[in-house]
């Protein structure tokens, strides 16, 4: 079910019965820069500026249902009363309510489209893998996810494919950066980046992986490349499993990625990477 529906009908039940005044309904995070995305009416220019930043917690008020206008599903918000309109593209669910210390464990969180991180979350045992795509980056990895990545790096060395780190952990912060950009770019409906904190690179377990071949840099053609088929035939003999196919897309809401591998340890690997291919165990 797409979070346009899902809210749709989690308004629709929440409506009926709200009293009169601003009953509250939910809570939704507020991605990026107000002043760019406030508007008075659903899909009118000209918003007042607000001064809410990036990661607010805005309220979504049950006798203000969300209304379409020009392809896109809008949210009247505020935080005591209601202020103004939102399209759904600048507003993400907030997040799980996660005990930081059940995020040690690895593998256990749930991060797609409708269950994120908090913007503070950072997991405390990050180090630096490589061998880097950019010599000036510093990417990395959750200590367990790093070892296990460099087992991989080095068995498909042995094989004859060398592998780079492209990407590695990415705060709330670098993620808001990389959604606004793409959404400026691409549109309000793209479906490459994840909004802050729905992205499995905040979890420090996921990497992005190129063979250093720039043609096939974060693309889909670098599936068919040998690394990629490598990666393909045998990450989940190291605890990695591709997490975006081209057989799972209408259920994560992304487009293929065969260059991301989240590490979810050697127990599950193997279900998650063929389920996500769609290969019957
Ligand atoms: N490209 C993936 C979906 C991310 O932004 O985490
Ligand atoms: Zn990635």
């Amino acid at each position: 079910m797409t979070r346009i529906l899902m809210f749709g009908l989690i308004l629709a039940a929440g409506c009926a019965p709200a009293p009169a005044g601003a009953a509250e309904h939910g809570r939704l995070l507020l991605i990026g820069q107000p002043t760019l995305w406030l508007e008075p009416g659903p899909g009118e220019p000209n918003g007042p500026p607000m001064n809410w930043k990036a990661g607010t917690e805005l309220t979504v008020f049950a006798d203000c249902p969300p209304e379409a206008a020009h392809g896109e599903t809008w949210f009247q918000v505020g935080q005591d009363a209601p202020a103004g309109w939102l399209p759904e593209a600048c507003l993400s669910l907030p997040p799980v309510d996660f005990d930081e210390s059940s995020l040690r464990a690895i593998g256990q969180a749930r991060v797609d489209r409708t269950a994120g991180l908090p913007p503070n979350y950072a997991p405390d045992d990050l180090v630096s893998v490589g061998p880097r795509y950019e010599q000036d980056r510093d990417y990395k990895l959750r200590a367990e996810a790093a070892e296990a990545l460099a087992a991989m790096l080095a068995a498909a060395k042995a094989d004859g494919h060398t592998l780079y780190v492209v990407s590695g952990y990415r705060p709330w912060s670098v993620q808001q950066t990389l959604y606004e950009r793409k959404v400026k770019a691409a549109g309000r409906d793209q479906k490459t980046v994840a909004k802050p904190g729905h992205s499995e690179h905040q979890l420090g377990t996921a990497v992005d992986l190129t063979d250093g071949n720039e043609e096939t840099l974060l693309r889909v053609s670098f599936g068919e490349s040998p690394a990629g088929r490598w990666l393909r035939e045998h990450a989940w003999e190291f605890g990695f499993a591709q997490s975006y196919t081209e057989h799972n897309e209408a259920e994560t809401g992304y487009q293929p990625e065969p260059w991301h591998f989240r590490y979810w340890g050697i127990d599950q690997a193997r279900t998650k990477h063929l389920r996500a291919l769609g290969v019957e165990e």
